[in-house]
């Protein structure tokens, strides 16, 4: 992945998420090294969204392991089914955590975590990853969120997965 410089001057998330979309676009779709461009969107994520915790999670024996993220330590291993990942996983369906206090089974990597989205990375039905993201505020996340964050995924799995 190339260097980027972003240049994110709407105010609107909508609009904000277009920007980027369209600006790391290119450099997605240069690489070729899983590590490499999980590694780079977990950055792009945290400079122009400044999100808590972002990261991806990939299944590996039968399990997700952390991968490549920007934010403090996490969890290691998280089973099928289990958490908000376990179950994004098990769905292959994102999940939209307005409070994770709420959701049944969620594992707190961090206290200050508030909300959460989680967004499967598959190819023809497999799940290969998730990308998770944490916020310190409650309700951070909803459909916009949803629908730029899959079309990311979606981008990152043509890159990589296919
Ligand atoms: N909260 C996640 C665990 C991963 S951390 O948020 C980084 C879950 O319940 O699956």
């Amino acid at each position: 992945m190339s260097e980027v410089n972003f240049n994110i001057t709407a105010t609107g998330k909508v609009e904000r998420y277009q920007q980027f979309l369209e600006q790391v676009k290119p450099c997605i779709e240069g690489e070729r090294y899983e590590v490499s461009l999980l590694a780079n969107v977990s950055a792009a994520l945290k400079e122009v969204f400044g999100f808590f915790w972002v990261g991806f999670y990939l299944v590996k024996d039968n399990q997700l392991i952390l991968g490549p993220f920007q934010g403090s330590m996490a969890c290691s291993i998280i089973r099928f089914g289990k958490g908000v990942c376990g179950t994004a996983w098990k769905e292959n369906k994102t999940q939209v955590v307005p409070d994770v206090d709420l959701f049944p089974g969620h594992i707190a990597c961090s206290s200050l975590s508030r909300s959460e989205i989680v967004v499967p990375l598959s190819k023809d039905g497999e799940i290969k990853a998730v990308l998770d993201i944490d916020s310190d505020k409650l309700a951070t996340f909803d459909d916009i969120d949803r629908v730029y964050l899959e079309q990311l995924a979606s981008l990152i799995t043509k890159t990589i997965y296919e």
